[in-house]
């Protein structure tokens, strides 16, 4: 069947792996990549797809409302895929008003555009869908008291279950209360309710997914995994946020484009599904297993760059500990992580070591600047 999809955010770090999966897999689907290009922005991200003739990119903002309008009639669009935001809890704690502009106007420009469009439509919202992606975060915290004997890592599902059963229902759950802490996960909460909102008020055909921090290839290097992995490379200090003792829920970035390709395919309306990886780390352990890693495939010693650790004073705020659980997304659909942490942080790692000048052109701004020109950015 012919689609036509905008996927905004794009040119981001999961949004350009869910562009190329949908690309890649679905030739008979218009795929259109909308996406401001901020910082956070980069079209290098989807060189290898970007001649098919099933793939387009718009630059636009997404708090642009009528341009969006204007783009829903032109290009016919049923189905939306969202993740175009700001992302960054560090940057949020600095500039709140830029993350409630993007992640809560902006989405609800979409929204609004999306209904106005629909609605004028003989058939209605029927074959639309509206697909919100969101984080773990607008859950809150976890607590960090680990059962005796049972610490973290949890890398597998069966680690993870007997976590789960120390711990009780100390995971996130679809059903956990919103209770967001930084301005980030503030304003993805709020975007959430709207979504949510445009369902219950309105009969859009919605669905919101709530993942776990996602690692792999094309992420910024603002991010913990990738900026350690170039600060290793470059024998720079690897800033750590109090003692290093936050808990997270790592997911492989592909897997997590598979389940959003599941999930806007074979998701319930109006349902939620949290996205998990089974894969709990403190940050300080998982810091080590990346110099380890780097180290090793740099051919040196391996913990020869350990001394790079550097503890700083704590970020404000800071979440003690992230686990999702994401059992109704197994059960109902069937999706489950594919890559064992050891193989996804491996492949991650080489894949930066291999792709250096891309590494150097986002961390020297190179690549912005190329497409300022191609684009004429305002
Ligand atoms: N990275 C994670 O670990 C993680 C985990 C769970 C959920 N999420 C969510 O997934 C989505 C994508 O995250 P990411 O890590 O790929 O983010 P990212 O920062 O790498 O990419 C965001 C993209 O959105 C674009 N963008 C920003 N503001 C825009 C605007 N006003 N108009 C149009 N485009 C704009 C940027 O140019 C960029 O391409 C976000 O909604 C985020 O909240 C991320």
């Amino acid at each position: 069947m012919k689609r036509n999809i905008v996927i905004t955010g794009g040119a981001g770090f999961i949004g350009s792996h869910v562009v190329r999966l949908f690309v890649n897999k679905y030739p008979e689907y218009n795929i259109i990549n909308l996406d401001k290009l901020t910082y956070a922005g980069n079209l290098a991200n989807l060189k290898d797809i970007e001649d098919k003739p099933n793939y387009k990119f718009v630059k636009m903002d997404i708090c642009d409302f009528d341009a969006f309008y204007q783009l829903m009639q032109d290009e016919q669009i049923d189905g939306i895929i969202h993740l175009a935001a700001e992302s960054h809890v560090d940057r949020s704690i600095k500039d709140p008003f830029t993350f409630a502009r993007t992640n809560v106007m902006g989405t609800l420009s979409l929204l609004q555009a999306a209904k106005l469009y629909w609605e004028s439509l003989p058939e209605k919202y029927e074959g639309k869908r509206f697909y919100h992606i969101s984080t773990d975060e607008v859950y809150g915290a976890l607590s960090m008291t680990h059962p005796e004997g049972i610490e973290p890592p949890f890398t597998t599902k069966a680690s993870s279950s007997q976590h789960h059963e120390a711990y009780g229902e100390d995971f996130f759950l679809e059903t956990t209360k919103y209770n967001p802490h930084s301005p980030y996960s503030a304003s993805k909460a709020g975007s959430d309710h709207f979504v949510r909102a445009f369902h219950d008020t309105y009969g859009m055909p919605t669905i919101v997914t709530n993942c776990s921090n996602n690692y792999g290839p094309y992420q910024f290097p603002e991010k913990l995994i990738p900026l350690f992995i170039n600060n290793i490379r470059n024998r720079k200090p690897l800033p750590v946020y109090g003692k290093g003792e936050n808990v997270r829920d790592w997911l492989f970035v592909e897997d997590h484009a598979r389940a959003i390709d599941i999930i806007f395919h074979e998701g319930k309306v109006a349902e939620t599904y949290n996205i998990g990886g089974y894969n709990e780390w403190k940050n300080i352990d998982i810091i080590k297993v990346v110099i380890n890693t780097v180290d090793r495939l740099l051919g040196r010693k391996e913990g020869e760059d350990l001394d790079l650790i550097t503890y700083v004073t704590d970020r404000l705020g800071h979440d003690a500990r992230y686990a999702i659980d994401s059992t109704k997304l197994q059960r109902e659909l069937g999706w489950e992580p594919s890559l064992q942490f050891e193989e996804g942080i491996e492949k991650t790692v080489k894949w930066y070591l291999e792709n250096q000048e891309w590494l150097d052109n986002v961390t020297s701004g190179v690549y912005q600047k190329y497409y300022e020109n191609m684009y004429q950015v305002k």
